[in-house]
């Protein structure tokens, strides 16, 4: 112990690097791993943004500098048209649109601007691992929502009622769902929506991955289309995914005016704006059609298709259901083990495949394994080639 563990915060303390990360700096240290930890997808950001921001570096002056602290005003009032499309609900770019730094960065502001000491947030179990580190970041506490995995992973709506009490702020969901990928059905969602209103806390729909949804596209529901729904429905859209834009760090958040102009003073001090040169970016993207979602829809199911049939191949160590959205599957580990993260530790080092333990996304997690398939084929071929030779 030294001075500096006095001085570190308290939260930070008790905070871990996301197992995800955790297996993708191991990972990173053994040569030649597979890795189908990171769900860091393959492709490229497509063309016409890279060739639109190489033309705005030679002509625009302006393109270095900051921007307001919602975002440029142009980028917000394409998110208006593109939310517009997308729902059918119309909202105003100065009230209700604030452009962040990544999902990431938006729900970030949101627990900073809603959580007082001990508040709740009420997240699904399974649920994304950083949403868990993030929560207590702020001292606030994950309140779990145990998914039926009997019924795919599902939504337990009877469930919901008896979780919130008076220091609830919100329940944040994402469909198709990190790591299970499972779409929440309209009616689920619905009832989600309505149980917020009467109790008077948000839904936070955290969304990086509706434009995967495969053949389950018809299943797929917005709960931010929903008119009677705009007090208590906060949606954030990345562009991380679709766009293969990660490493831009943007994204849009549409929030009631009341929530934005709160918010608006986290982003203000802790960040000033989003990259100026990203928020360009993403006003290209959004500006011009393309058809590279799906293109990148369509490689994604073919993965889709080969990593359930390699898990399919191995019933004696995986038990899969197949994935609906995303680019995730979760299968439970049926192979002698002691926790998930003793598997993966022993197949990280002993079968130089890395995957992430499944009890990093909360306690319906345990006796699972995340893996990401946006990797290309070969390395989905490589992992399932040493698995099988490291257990059959
Ligand atoms: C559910 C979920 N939310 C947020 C993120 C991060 O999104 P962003 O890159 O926009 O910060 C991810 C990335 O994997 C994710 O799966």
């Amino acid at each position: 112990m030294t001075f500096i563990s006095d001085i570190i915060n308290r939260n930070v303390q008790e905070a871990q690097v996301s197992a995800i990360k955790e297996m993708a700096m191991l990972s990173a240290n053994i040569p030649g791993c597979a890795s189908l930890a990171w769900g860091l997808p393959s492709f490229q950001t497509p063309p016409y943004i890279r060739q639109g921001i190489k033309d705005i570096l030679d002509t625009d002056p302006q393109a270095g500098k900051y921007s307001l602290p919602d975002g440029l005003p142009e980028l917000r009032r394409q998110v208006v048209k593109t939310h517009q499309q997308k729902t059918g609900i119309i909202v105003d770019a100065d009230k209700h649109v604030m452009i962040s730094a990544g999902n990431m960065q938006a729900l970030n502001t949101l627990f900073h601007t809603m959580l007082d000491a001990d508040d709740e947030i009420i997240l699904t179990d399974p649920c994304f691992a950083s949403h868990l580190q993030q929560i207590k970041l702020f001292r606030g506490v994950a309140v779990f929502w145990a998914l039926n995995e009997a019924h795919g992973w599902s939504l337990d709506i009877e469930k919901l009622p008896s979780l919130i009490t008076a220091k609830t702020q919100a329940i944040v969901l994402v469909s198709p769902s990190n790591p299970t990928g499972k779409i929440f059905t309209k009616e689920e969602l619905l009832q989600v929506g309505q149980i917020a209103r009467a109790h008077n806390i948000f839904v936070i729909i955290d969304d990086p991955y509706s434009d995967f949804l495969y053949e389950n596209r018809p299943q797929y529901f917005n709960l931010a289309s929903v008119e009677s729904l705009r007090d208590h429905v906060v949606y954030l859209y990345s562009f991380s995914k679709a766009y293969a834009m990660s490493g831009w760090r943007l994204s849009y958040m549409i929030m009631p005016e009341e929530l934005k102009q709160e918010a608006i003073k986290v982003h203000d001090a802790t960040m000033i704006c989003a990259a100026r040169i990203s928020q360009l970016a993403a006003l290209i993207a959004l500006q011009n059609e393309s058809d590279h979602k799906q293109e990148f829809e369509k490689i994604l199911a073919s993965r889709r298709h080969l990593i359930v049939q390699r898990l399919n191949n191995v019933p004696s160590v995986f038990e899969c259901q197949t994935p609906e959205g995303a680019y995730y599957v979760f299968p439970r580990i049926v192979a002698e083990h002691k926790s998930s993260r003793d598997f993966s530790m022993q197949l990280l080092y002993n079968a130089n495949v890395s995957l992430t333990p499944g009890s990093a996304f909360g306690p319906s997690g345990e006796h699972h394994v995340r893996m990401a398939y946006c990797v290309d084929e070969e390395t989905i071929n490589l992992a399932f080639d040493r698995i099988e030779r490291y257990f059959l």
